[in-house]
């Protein structure tokens, strides 16, 4: 099987790096990849988001998968004209990426399908924006109504902290969701889902804010760990049936089924979970964390998803033991990031236990790594339990140079300290 990886972040790095391992995948390319993605995959330049290029592409290395990895073209339809030019691909149609392209939309589908989520208004004018805080908050929760990557949420407070972020959305020109608040541990659940069909992977928690402790700004992401040992089997057996499986049925309803990577991301809560999200694809970086864990074949439950066929397929196998990843960022991010800096210390040591994913990195000229986004590597470790894994990967920062770079020391530390505790229903 030809194998074509859309995207350039440590996600895709993961993705190409557990495809790799598919006996059945005989060639691999990625597009536009990134530097660390180079070394296991032949990289391509290219648009992600030009439906033509990527055809194009695809045709040209006669790709028999085509795996998009953002959220951007899935959005844009681009896994629609791969499809239409009469080539495999995993990744929803422009319709249902809806699910995640807007937040409206999404919550339309969960109340018609009777799924549990936070209660939430859009507004449009500062007029209404001042009249729908008075009826949220605190906490308030704003957001864009569109695609931020992360950082379009809010979630304070400081009821001037909220007005502030929902009228600067306002003046970009973007519809603005507020959300009542949802408490309780975050779980991000992602299912390979295949019209009504639903395969989950393991659950995994992502590390949103900036700083320990939860502090700070919202990221894209600052780590995650898989399993999660406080959440029961039982809970996500419930996240399954009662809300993907629902929202699933729904998509297939409206005539736009989904077909990819469904990605709940729930608190649970005193009631039970509730979806804070869905998103339309692998997370970043929780993927990294959960596909250090697989031991079945990536390949055949992605083909298997975009072929609709993933009913016919055996359930994920899954390495003992756990694994987190621990993003290495520029300095200034989550804001503009310093770009271009040197990068030292990411090809020395083992890469088996504690592989590093590759994000915003490049080669400059002369050879040398350099920096090039705000989300730079994603570490991981893994191990026989949270705790080694957590000592894989944070022995592996150690060796890493990034002048100016930043990373959350408590990826996964609270799980290990017992701290995590589901609200009694
Ligand atoms: N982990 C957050 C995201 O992928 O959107």
């Amino acid at each position: 099987m030809r194998v074509l990886v859309i995207g350039s972040g440590a996600r895709e790095h993961a993705l190409v790096l557990s495809l790799r391992r598919d006996p059945a995948v005989s060639a691999l390319y990625a597009a536009p990849g990134n530097a660390g993605i180079a070394q296991h995959a032949q990289v391509r330049p290219v648009d992600p988001s030009s439906a033509e290029a990527v055809v194009a592409l695809a045709t040209e290395l006669a790709a028999d998968l085509v795996v998009i990895g953002p959220e951007v073209p899935l959005v844009l339809g681009v896994a629609d004209a791969v499809r239409a030019a009469g080539i495999a691909c995993f990744g929803p149609s422009a319709a249902a990426a809806r699910i995640e392209g807007s937040k409206a939309f999404a919550k339309d589908v969960m109340t018609a399908a009777g799924v549990r989520t936070a209660h939430s208004e859009v507004v449009d004018t500062p007029a209404e924006l001042d009249a729908a805080l008075d009826r949220f908050g605190p906490t308030w929760v704003v957001k864009d109504d569109g695609l931020a990557a992360g950082k379009g949420v809010v979630v304070t407070a400081d009821r001037l902290a909220a007005r502030d972020h929902g009228a600067e959305l306002l003046e970009q020109g973007h519809p603005v969701l507020l959300e009542s608040f949802l408490d309780g541990p975050e779980v991000s659940l992602f299912c390979l889902v295949d019209g009504e069909t639903v395969v989950p992977l393991l659950p995994a928690q992502d590390h949103k804010r900036v700083g320990d402790g939860d502090t700070g700004p919202n990221t894209g992401g600052m780590g995650a760990y898989t399993p999660l040992p406080w959440l029961p089997e039982e809970t996500v057996t419930a996240i399954v049936e009662d809300v993907v499986k629902p929202v699933a049925a729904e998509m297939v309803r409206r005539g736009c089924p989904f077909s990819g990577l469904l990605y709940a991301g729930l608190a649970i809560g005193a009631a039970g979970p509730s979806v804070v999200e869905f998103n339309c694809r692998f997370g970043d970086p929780e993927t990294q964390a959960v596909l250090a864990l697989l031991e079945s074949p990536l390949g055949e439950l992605l083909n298997a998803t975009a072929t609709g066929t993933l009913a016919e397929v055996a359930a994920p196998r899954w390495r003992d033991g756990s694994a987190i990843t621990v993003v290495i960022a520029a300095e200034n991010y989550p804001g503009r990031p310093r770009l271009g800096d040197v990068i030292t210390g990411v090809g020395e040591g083992a890469q088996d236990d504690a592989p590093v994913l590759h994000a915003g990195t490049a080669l400059r000229e002369d050879g040398a790594l350099v920096s090039s986004g705000g989300r730079v590597l994603s570490v991981v470790g893994v191990g026989a339990d949270l705790s080694e894994a957590r000592t894989k990967a944070y022995d592996r920062i150690a060796t890493i140079k990034l002048p100016g770079s930043h990373y959350r020391t408590d990826i996964g530390l609270a799980a290990v300290e017992n701290r995590i505790a589901l609200p009694t229903q």
